[in-house]
């Protein structure tokens, strides 16, 4: 049965607890009765993914803290020890580590989903940028983990992103210093980075109620971008959605344990299983898939405090798009100047994810700067511009006429 539009308690105790702490009276408007557009597509599914991820990644990151020690001698070892020798540590470790590239290959659809149906936009703007939040909290949480394993990428990434800081002249070597607890990574950097990379989950599951208290403030979005007009426009969220989303799970979860059971290590680094040896540098030292696109752009300028100002500029324009886009239509179905744009900015991000798994040389590095140009391009020029001058085509009336009229090209009535 579709959600009754308030909650009404079943029996005395339910409605004792409930006088007292009306719980259950929100998680029932927010899951059950919350009225949803009622024509969202799969792509508004990746928001319940993210969210099943991130209790993935709490639990079993948990559970190998039970086990995993934060010394520089015992930290490799311990790691090996989860794997070999503790009853299912093997799966606990190996549903941490892919669970982590499967947290972001979500959010990175989640983002572009927001891209293509302007889901930045008014009056989402807060939404959007809690949003972004996130995604800072899950890098940090991202590189602080993977430093955990200590082995040579972990070392070396951990040298290489403190070291960013000492391009800020005066104050950046003093702050290397500060974060290294020493004069090189060692162990006070292990020791605080697992004590960090515990705390930043937390601070980001915070967010991340936010971020969804925000959403049902404002409602959600939709395809066709046309705002919520009437009560026919939506549907209540269970149980129409809690299916569509329990499928979509259901179908992402299949990827996941397909890395977990069969190919656990495709996502990492080979040198990762050498333990951390300060002596030997790695002839190429790659951050995890999900960093690249920024480590191209920090990389493709040659000067070190301006790569770091680039890369820290290419994050910063996600949080202002709500202010660069200035078209009154959200959706980009009804831009077709914007949408080719848009799967430019795609390719050009994928090009740049390939260029950061590429030595910083040779031509390697021109590619970079044209790719990076381009991706501040779209961003400062291109969104602007094409968003003041494009007129968009016709939208439907409502959500409702549009979902009438897609179910009227599909009926035999039409055909004939
Ligand atoms: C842990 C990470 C995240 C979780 C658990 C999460 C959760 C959710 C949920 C449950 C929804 C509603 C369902 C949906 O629209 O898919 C949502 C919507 C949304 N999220 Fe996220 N989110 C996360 C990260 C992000 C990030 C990184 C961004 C952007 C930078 C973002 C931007 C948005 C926007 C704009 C909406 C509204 C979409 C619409 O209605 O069209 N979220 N999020």
């Amino acid at each position: 049965m579709s959600g009754h539009a308030t909650f009404e308690p079943q029996n005395k105790y339910v409605k004792w607890f409930e006088d007292r702490l009306p719980i259950l009276g929100l998680v029932h408007s927010s899951l059950v009765a919350f009225q949803t557009p009622r024509n969202l597509n799969y792509w508004w599914t990746f928001g319940g993914i993210l969210f099943m991820f991130l209790m993935i990644q709490i639990i079993t990151g948990v559970i190998l803290a039970m086990h995993y020690i934060p010394h520089e001698t015992l930290a490799f070892d311990s790691t090996e020890h989860i794997l070999r020798n503790v009853n299912y540590g093997w799966l606990i470790r190996y549903m941490h580590a892919n669970g982590a590239s499967m947290f972001f290959f979500a959010v990175y659809i989640h983002m572009f989903r927001g891209f293509y149906y302007g889901s930045f936009k008014g009056p989402r703007e807060g939404l959007w940028i809690l949003g972004v939040i996130i995604y800072n909290l899950m890098m940090a949480a991202g590189f602080l983990g993977y430093v955990l394993p200590w082995g040579q990428m972990s070392f070396w990434a951990a040298t290489v992103i403190t070291n960013l800081f000492s391009a800020f002249p005066i104050i950046g070597e003093p702050i290397v210093h500060w974060l290294w607890g020493g004069y090189s990574v060692g162990q006070p950097t292990l020791n605080r980075f697992y004590s960090f990379h515990y705390l930043v989950p937390m601070i980001l599951f915070v967010f991340v109620i936010l971020h969804v208290w925000a959403l049902h403030v404002v409602g959600n979005n939709n395809p066709t971008g046309i705002s919520v007009k009437s009560k026919q426009d939506t549907l209540p969220f269970h149980p129409f959605y809690t299916i569509k989303d329990a499928y979509a799970i259901v179908a992402f979860l299949l990827i996941f344990v397909w890395f977990v059971f069969f190919n656990p290590n495709q996502l990492g680094h080979p040198d990762n299983y050498i333990p951390a040896n300060p002596m030997v540098t790695p002839p190429h030292i790659v951050p995890e898939w999900y960093f690249l696109p920024f480590y191209a752009i920090l990389r493709a300028v040659p000067d070190k405090l301006g790569g770091v100002l680039l890369m820290f500029g290419a994050l910063a324009m996600l949080a202002v798009m709500p202010w660069l886009d200035r078209s009154k239509a959200r959706s980009l179905t009804y831009r077709p100047i914007m949408a080719v744009f848009f799967w430019l900015f795609v390719i050009d991000a994928l090009f740049l994810g390939w260029l950061g798994s590429q030595p910083a040389e040779g031509i390697y590095v021109i590619m970079s700067r044209l790719a990076t140009a381009y991706y501040f391009l779209h961003f400062l020029i291109i969104m602007p511009l094409v968003s003041t001058f494009e007129k968009p085509r016709p939208r439907p009336e409502s959500i409702m006429q549009s979902v009438l009229d897609k179910a009227g090209d599909a009926s035999p009535a039409k055909e004939a």
